[in-house]
């Protein structure tokens, strides 16, 4: 079988942390039960490029249960799970390329290895699978069924290439899934990029300068967690809006060239790049921290930083890197740019994921079922989807909720009724 992962030995240890993910994900399993009765993917070929981590092998999972074909190769070359990949191989016969810390050729040779395994539906995180196709391979766009688009800025992508009439195949933002963006993006990486943070400088963040660029999904959720360990948050934005509603939250909002001096930790999450620049580090305490959260390894300008840099030294601990500047004061860059939450830590927590991989799995169903009604666009994902995921994510928590009343359902419909 063909695959490349860094060592199979560790297949049994990977087991038991995709087992562990398991428990947590009763949305993802009751879709997997379902899916190996009914087989909605059989014989349909599939390349999936995501984070490979034991929740995403729980997706892995549900998908091969449905009868996919399945190529997983990784989206970001920090955070693979090597003993992950290791079962994926060993014990589900999936065909995995990736190995954690894979150079930039590494990397995009195993996409294209899921571009040769012939997909009819692809899955992305942040695109580059999509994207790769269109420009290399752009024979390979008619077999494809469908898409699946993981996360906000490969969302931002695809709509900028179907503005473009660049688009070649249909896509669902599943990103934009209320039962995906909503608790994902921001309880999932709130909780993990402070995991990371804490995991990779082990500081207090009691009575920390904590500087949050960007205040969307993600950013709102991490200064949410930050503060809520004793941190004074200060907000970086763009957008008016969100700048308003991070005031209104309590939090100080101004430009990053008056947060620089300030703060003693940085974290971007804004799907943008360069938001930290050459003249923000340069205003910088010394031994200030950054690090990014929010898409690959383009938010903060590392060659910039190298630019002013004496020397770089690296490794001072496990995912630190530690930037001399000409001005006498150093910068300690976590996990070399890419998203800290998956190169420190492990990414999302389980419970989360299930959500967002039910959606994942459920959209792929939808796709096979309808691509012969599908254009070349981003679609939405079904709001049924959202729905059932949603009703089932609630029962697994022992929650139960109201219902309308008949009486409130006509309210609710009717402009006749008056006040
Ligand atoms: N770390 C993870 O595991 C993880 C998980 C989900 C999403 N993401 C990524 O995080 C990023 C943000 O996702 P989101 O859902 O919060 O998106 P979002 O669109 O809700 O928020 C992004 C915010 O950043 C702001 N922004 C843009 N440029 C800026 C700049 N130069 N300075 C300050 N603010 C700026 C925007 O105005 C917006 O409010 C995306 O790249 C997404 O793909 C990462």
């Amino acid at each position: 079988m063909d695959y490349h992962v860094a060592d199979l030995k560790l297949a049994a240890e990977g087991k038991k942390r995709i087992d562990w993910a398991e428990h947590d994900m009763l949305v993802l399993r009751l879709v997997r039960e379902r899916f190996l009765k009914e087989k909605p993917l059989a014989g349909v070929k599939m390349s999936a490029c995501l984070h490979v981590t034991a929740e995403t092998a729980n997706l892995c999972r549900t998908l091969k249960a449905g009868g996919a074909e399945l190529h997983l190769c990784a989206s970001n070359p920090l955070s693979t799970q090597d003993d992950v990949a290791a079962s994926l191989v060993e014990h589900e016969r999936i065909k995995v390329f990736a190995m954690r810390g894979e150079d930039n050729d590494t990397y995009y040779s195993h996409i294209r290895s899921g571009i040769e395994h012939k997909p009819m539906i692809t899955m992305d995180d942040g695109a580059d699978l999509v994207t790769t196709i269109h420009s290399e391979y752009p024979d390979q766009t008619g077999e494809i069924m469908g898409s699946m688009e993981e996360t906000t800025t490969g969302v931002i992508r695809l709509r900028a290439m179907a503005a473009d009439g660049a688009l070649k195949i249909p896509v669902f933002a599943v990103n934009d899934a209320q039962t995906k963006r909503l608790f994902d993006n921001r309880y999932g990486t709130g909780q993990s990029t402070v995991d990371g943070i804490i995991r990779a400088t082990d500081i207090l963040l009691a009575g920390t300068n904590v500087v949050a660029a960007g205040y969307g999904y993600c950013g709102r959720g991490f200064s949410m967690r930050v503060r809520g360990m004793g941190a004074n948050v200060i907000v970086t934005e763009i957008d008016p809006v969100k700048a308003i509603e991070a005031v209104m939250d309590g939090y100080r909002v101004m430009p990053m060239e008056k947060a620089a001096p300030i703060g003693d930790l940085f974290c971007t999450l804004t799907g943008n790049i360069n938001v930290i620049r050459p003249e923000h580090f340069e205003l910088m305490k010394d031994g200030a921290i950054v690090c990014n959260s929010g898409h690959f390894n383009v938010e903060l300008d590392l060659k910039g930083l190298e630019n002013m840099a004496e020397r770089i030294e690296k490794g001072v601990r496990r995912e630190v890197d530690a930037y001399h500047l000409k001005n006498g004061k150093k910068i300690f860059v976590l996990g070399e740019g890419r998203l800290i939450n998956l190169a420190a830590a492990e990414g999302h927590p389980a419970s989360v994921m299930d959500m967002s991989f039910a959606v994942q799995a459920l959209t792929t169903e939808y796709a096979v079922k309808n691509h012969e009604k599908l254009e070349h666009r981003v679609y939405e994902v079904p709001e049924s989807i959202d729905k059932w995921v949603s009703e089932l994510k609630l029962k697994s928590m022992n929650v139960a909720i109201d219902k309308l009343t008949p009486e409130q359902e006509k309210y609710l419909a009717t402009w006749t009724m008056g006040t």
